[in-house]
């Protein structure tokens, strides 16, 4: 096996795949698992910030429960915020890899102070899975935007781990986001979180979840952004995620500039210990193309590099695709 070792978020890894965020990640079995299989890193399943908000409630009315349905519902996000501390001392205690735990947030208010809690559990960095959905025509996009610098300013007050933000590719200027979440200090972003969608069941006349899980066709809408972001100068880790089925897809997001790649639906496919598989497939490439390590090759075909930047500004298809009118 050729050396994979990258760094991400100041920490050395030994491989640039990690196991992303889900339910593959939320037991200390799997993450034990996916260390055998050559995981570089793990992010834990998100811990909702309404959880957290719940729990801060529990604890500051000490006790003094509402009502029995109330007291049992609180019971239970407290209860699993709880046991989201003990899954990062345990994954701490029992890993060589680094832990990232995750928090799935909607706002900038009360769940904060939390992550400092996460932090003290022996988290290596923090992702913050965040998405605040604009439901109100009325707010500008530069408002609907404030909030996530509004978060960051926040959270980097906070804690002293390195932060990645989880973001989704729906902004009017992606760059100008990483611009300022690096001005805020972020370590790294994550490109890009793929959202629940819904999509309408015509036989029973409602709404239903679209596919769960991607497919490699959906690269065509991280590779562009990555390989921009990569060729700014910003020291800021680029970690992709949506559609990485093969060690080729695994190439081609450390060519367009990735420090590490994630990989979430084709290990809830394969098992997670097809990322033995990944890694011997990257592996294989660069002996083909001889190189012996990964920043011999890593943003080789970004915005910068490239020998044709033009191909990443091109949006339209007139001339590429005009044979196929
Ligand atoms: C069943 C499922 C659960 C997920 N849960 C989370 C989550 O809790 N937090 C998060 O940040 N992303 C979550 N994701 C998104 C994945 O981490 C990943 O970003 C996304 O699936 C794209 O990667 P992929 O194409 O390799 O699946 C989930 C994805 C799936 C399929």
């Amino acid at each position: 096996m050729e050396n994979l070792t990258t760094n991400y978020l100041g920490l050395s890894l030994k491989s640039p795949l990690i196991l992303s965020s889900s339910r593959l990640t939320s037991s200390i079995g799997n993450l034990i698992e996916a260390e055998a299989s050559g995981a570089g890193a793990v992010v834990l399943k998100s811990l909702f910030e309404e959880q957290i908000n719940h729990h801060i409630y529990k604890l500051s009315t000490r006790g003094d429960f509402p009502e029995a349905n109330d007291y049992i519902s609180y019971y239970t996000r407290s209860h699993s915020v709880d046991e989201y501390l003990k899954l990062i001392r345990n994954a701490k205690k029992t890993l060589g890899i680094p832990v990232i735990p995750s928090i799935n947030c909607v706002s900038s208010r009360g769940w904060i102070d939390f992550a400092k809690i996460i932090a003290d559990a022996g988290a290596d960095a923090i992702e913050i899975n965040v998405f605040f959905m604009p439901l109100d025509r009325k707010t500008t996009s530069a408002d609907a935007e404030k909030i996530y610098f509004e978060l960051i300013e926040k959270l980097k007050a906070a804690v002293s781990i390195p932060i990645a933000m989880k973001i989704g590719n729906r902004f009017s200027n992606i760059l100008y986001m990483i611009d300022q979440f690096y001005m805020r200090g972020v370590e790294g972003v994550v490109m890009f979180n793929r959202f629940y969608e819904p999509d309408i069941d015509i036989n029973h006349m409602e709404i239903v979840p679209a596919a769960v899980f991607s497919s490699p066709e959906e690269r065509r809408y991280v590779l562009r952004w990555i390989a921009m972001t990569s060729a700014q100068k910003l020291k800021i880790d680029i970690s992709a995620s949506t559609g990485v089925q093969s060690g080729e897809d695994v190439v081609r997001y450390l060519l367009a500039g990735a420090r590490t790649v994630q990989v979430c639906s084709a290990l809830y496919q394969k098992g997670i210990t097809f990322m033995n598989n990944l890694n011997q497939q990257v592996s294989d490439w660069m002996i083909n193309k001889n190189f012996a390590n990964i920043d011999e090759f890593r943003g080789k075909l970004n915005w910068l590099n490239y020998e044709n930047p033009a191909a990443f500004e091109r949006t339209q298809f007139m001339k590429y695709f005009s044979s196929v009118d």
